[in-house]
């Protein structure tokens, strides 16, 4: 079934879990991620980012998740990722998404305060959950999210809380040295900052940058408020190098490309699942 972010965030944050955000953008991503949520019977958020809207447009990507998601066992999200302009934000929650993010990361903190309350307004009104971003991520290898020339901007904890108050968002993102991209050398994670950053808010916090991130670190986040944990590249690798690997080898039908690269998109998912709920999260 299609629900909204807080029907899942709220229980994954009392609880000391986190639930997966993975991107999708065509038809074997989608039916990918939310599979993958059915056999394990876990619910997921399927993450559109504004960055795919070349690939598919809202409209259609609402479609094709309530299609596939209304039949699923596990609750399915469909969240709008990364969004820096209101009016697609806006067209998100018209066109039925359950969850977006206003993303105004880059903005002065006023500026950033200003939109995301009024993305609030709009979207507690329509039962929509509404997550910002407060700090800024760097870009790693084979990145596709954020600005290529992003530099790492750590979330100040003082200005969180100011942000989460003035704002009324549902979800925060937080920047403590995870990287979009996959990392070219070990994550610095500076647990410290989000420790303070979880004593002074009361809300979920999201972790971007989720790729490659070891399990341990994974669990140590979750620990500290950490309830939803974004993934795309790792996905996206390992589904091109799968597919270049099965068309070296054999001259496939395309349907049986499709079949094949749902099963690779099934495998990451599935992998990071199984780190998000694991039990005893006491970092
Ligand atoms: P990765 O591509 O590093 O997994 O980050 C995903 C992300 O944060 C999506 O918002």
């Amino acid at each position: 079934m299609l629900v909204n972010l807080q029907d899942i965030l709220k229980d994954a944050y009392r609880n000391h879990y986190a639930v997966g955000s993975f991107n999708g953008y065509n038809y074997e991503t989608f039916k990918g991620i939310i599979d993958a949520g059915a056999e394990t019977q876990k619910p997921v958020i399927l993450a559109f980012g504004a960055k795919y809207l070349q690939n598919m447009s809202l409209e259609t990507a609402y479609a094709l998740a309530k299609s596939l998601g209304e039949g699923s066992a596990a609750p399915v999200c469909l969240h709008l990722d990364h969004c820096s302009d209101l009016a697609t934000v806006f067209r998100a929650i018209r066109a039925g998404f359950g969850s977006v993010m206003y993303d105004g990361s880059e903005l002065p903190f006023a500026e950033n305060v200003k939109n995301t309350a009024a993305v609030c307004r709009v979207a507690h009104a329509c039962g929509v959950t509404v997550e910002a971003e407060l700090g800024c991520l760097a870009a790693g290898e084979h990145s596709h999210e954020g600005s290529a020339t992003s530099v790492q901007v750590y979330t100040e904890p003082a200005l969180a809380k100011q942000f989460v108050e003035m704002t009324q968002v549902d979800a925060l993102a937080v920047s403590i040295g995870t990287v979009h991209g996959l990392y070219q050398a070990a994550p610095l994670l500076r647990l410290d900052i989000l420790e303070q950053i979880n004593r002074l808010i009361a809300v979920p916090l999201v972790l971007h940058g989720g790729s490659g991130l070891p399990e341990q670190d994974i669990l140590a986040c979750i620990a500290r408020g950490i309830a939803k944990i974004n993934v795309n590249t790792e996905i996206s690798v390992y589904a091109v190098q799968q597919t270049t690997g099965l068309l070296a080898a054999q001259q496939p039908h395309f349907s049986e490309v499709s079949l094949n690269q749902i099963g690779y998109v099934k495998d990451i998912v599935k992998k990071y699942i199984a780190f998000s709920y694991k039990e005893g999260n006491n970092g």
